[in-house]
C-alpha cells in the first residue's frame, strides 16, 4: 500500500483529490491516477512520456545514468559473461538457470527450431522482392494457425510452450525470409550448432556447401541478439502488451510487436543508418559536414540515424558493448579501412563534439553500430530489422507472459476530444 500521497487541486472541484504514490525497487515513484476517472478527469500524456503503463519486474533502465538491468543484472556483465539463450531463460523465468536447467532449456529450444513444412507455402505466396519484415509479420501471425495445441493463454504450460516455439523458430523463419528473397532453397536448422551459429548456417549455407561459422562472427551475432533482447516498455513491447491485454494469442501478439518495431524511429533505425551512409556516399569531409548541417536544420526532415534515444540521455550502455564488438568483427574481417566505416566514425566524432548534439544529449544508440557489424558479416540491409525482431522476441514474450499471468486488464487509453460536439445530420 502507498504511504505517500499526491494532492491534486482542480478548479471547480470542492475537495482536493488524493492520489496514492507507489515506489518501485529503483526508479521514479509513480502517482496512481486511476481514481481521476470517477472525478470526471483524465490525464493527458501523448507519447507516454510520463506514464507507467504497467508494473513489471523484468528490465530496468536509468536513461540519465546509462543503466540497463535485466532481472537486476547489468547488460555489460551479461554481454561479457553470459550468452543469448541463458539471457532468454533469465528474462522468461526471473533467475539464471542452474547448469541442469540451462542444458534442458537449450535442448528444448534446439528441438523446436524446425517449422511446420506447410509454412513454406506461405513464403511462396509473397513476391520475391517483398520486404522481409512484411513476410515476417505475416508468417509469425500465421503460426497461430499451426499450433492450436498451445493457444490456451490461461494455461501456464501452453504459455511456456508458445514461448519456446517462438524463441526457437524465429531464426529459422528469419533466415527463410532471406533465402526466399535471393531465390535460394530454404536451409534446415542443425541441432549440433549453437543458436547464433545455427542462424548464420541457415542464412549462408546452401545445398552445395556448408557455411563454416567463424567464432568471432558467431560471438558477434550472439551479442547482437543479447543487446536487443529486451528494453522495458518500448513501443513494440507496449504494442505486444496492449494486444495481449485483449486475450489475443501469443503468435498474434508477437506479429503486432514486429509491425511496431518496423518503423524507422524504432527497430528500423539500424537499416536507416546504412541507408544514410549510402546516401552520404563519398567519404569526404565536405560531404559529411553537409549531412551534419542537414541534421541540424529544422526545415530539413533529415535526422542523423542511429543517434538519440527517448530514454537514454547520457549514453546507451548497449552502444558501448556494440562498439567493442564492431571493432572485433572489422579486425577479424580486415575491414578496418572500409570507407563507409570511416564515414560512420567521423559522424560519431563530429556529433560527439558538436554543440547541437551535446545540448540535446544525442549519443550514438545501439543501432548505429549494429548495422555496421551486420553489414560486415554479409547480412543485407533489409534483414537488419528482422534480426532485431528475432532478438526481441524473448523480451516481447516475457512481457506478454508476465502480463497474462498477473492481474490483467484490457488496455484502453482515453483521449482529449477536439472534434465537433453533437450536431444534426443535414436534411437532404
Ligand atoms: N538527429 C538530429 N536531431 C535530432 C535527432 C537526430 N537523430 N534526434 C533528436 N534530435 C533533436 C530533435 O530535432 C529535437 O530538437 P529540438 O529540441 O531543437 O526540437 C531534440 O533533438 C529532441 O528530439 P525528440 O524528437 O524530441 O526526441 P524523442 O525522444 O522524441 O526521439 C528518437 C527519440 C525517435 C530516437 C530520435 O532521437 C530519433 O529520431 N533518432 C534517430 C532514429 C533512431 O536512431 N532511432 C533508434 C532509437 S533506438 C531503438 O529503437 C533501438
Amino acid at each position: 500500500m502507498a504511504d505517500k500521497k499526491a494532492i491534486l487541486t482542480v478548479p471547480g472541484l470542492d475537495e482536493n483529490i488524493e492520489l496514492p504514490i507507489y515506489s518501485g525497487t529503483v526508479g521514479p515513484d509513480v502517482v496512481d491516477v486511476r481514481g481521476l476517472t470517477s472525478k470526471g478527469l483524465f490525464t493527458y500524456d501523448p507519447g507516454f512520456v510520463s506514464t507507467a503503463a504497467c508494473e513489471s519486474a523484468i528490465t530496468y533502465i536509468d536513461g540519465g545514468k546509462g543503466v540497463l538491468l535485466h532481472r537486476g543484472y547489468p547488460i555489460e556483465q551479461l554481454a561479457k559473461h553470459s550468452h543469448y539463450l541463458e539471457l532468454c531463460y533469465l528474462l522468461l523465468n526471473g533467475e539464471l538457470p542452474t547448469p541442469e536447467e540451462e542444458e534442458k532449456f537449450e535442448n528444448t529450444i534446439t528441438h523446436h527450431t524446425m517449422v511446420h513444412e506447410q509454412l513454406l507455402q506461405f513464403y511462396k505466396g509473397f513476391r520475391r522482392d517483398a520486404h522481409p519484415m512484411a513476410i515476417l509479420c505475416g508468417v509469425v501471425g500465421a503460426l497461430s494457425a499451426f499450433y492450436h495445441d498451445s493457444l490456451d493463454i490461461n494455461n501456464p504450460r501452453d504459455r511456456e510452450v508458445s514461448a519456446f516455439r517462438l524463441i526457437a523458430k524465429m531464426p529459422t523463419m528469419a533466415a527463410m525470409c532471406y533465402k526466399y528473397s535471393v531465390g535460394q532453397p530454404f536451409i534446415y536448422p542443425k541441432n549440433d550448432l549453437n543458436y547464433a551459429e545455427n542462424f548464420l548456417h541457415m542464412m549462408f549455407s546452401t545445398p552445395c556447401g556448408d557455411y563454416q561459422p567463424n567464432p568471432v562472427l558467431s560471438k558477434a551475432m550472439d551479442r547482437i541478439f543479447m543487446l536487443h533482447a529486451d528494453h522495458e516498455q518500448n513501443a513494440s513491447t507496449s504494442t505486444v502488451r496492449l494486444t495481449g491485454s485483449t486475450g489475443a494469442n501469443p503468435f498474434a501478439c508477437i506479429a503486432a510487436g514486429i509491425a511496431a518495431l518496423w518503423g524507422p524511429s524504432h527497430g528500423g533505425a539500424n537499416e536507416a543508418v546504412l541507408t544514410m551512409l549510402d546516401e552520404i556516399g563519398e567519404d569526404s569531409e565536405e560531404n559529411i559536414q553537409h549531412f551534419i548541417s542537414r541534421a541540424k536544420d529544422k526545415n530539413d526532415p533529415f535526422r542523423l540515424m542511429g543517434f538519440g534515444h527517448r530514454v537514454y540521455r547520457n549514453f546507451d550502455p548497449r552502444a558501448k558493448v556494440m562498439k567493442e564488438t564492431c571493432d572485433e568483427v572489422l579486425k577479424e574481417l580486415g575491414l578496418e579501412n572500409d570507407p563507409q566505416l570511416h564515414i560512420a566514425k567521423r559522424l560519431e566524432e563530429i556529433a560527439l563534439s558538436d554543440e547541437y548534439f551535446i545540448e540535446r544529449q544525442l549519443y550514438p544508440n545501439v543501432d548505429f553500430y549494429s548495422g555496421i557489424i551486420l553489414k560486415a558479416i554479409g547480412i543485407p540491409t533489409n534483414m537488419f530489422t528482422v534480426i532485431f525482431a528475432l532478438s526481441r522476441t524473448v523480451g516481447w514474450i516475457s512481457h506478454w507472459k508476465e502480463m497474462v499471468s498477473g492481474d490483467n486488464k484490457i488496455g484502453r487509453p482515453r483521449q482529449l476530444y477536439t472534434g465537433h460536439d453533437v450536431r444534426d445530420y443535414p436534411a437532404k
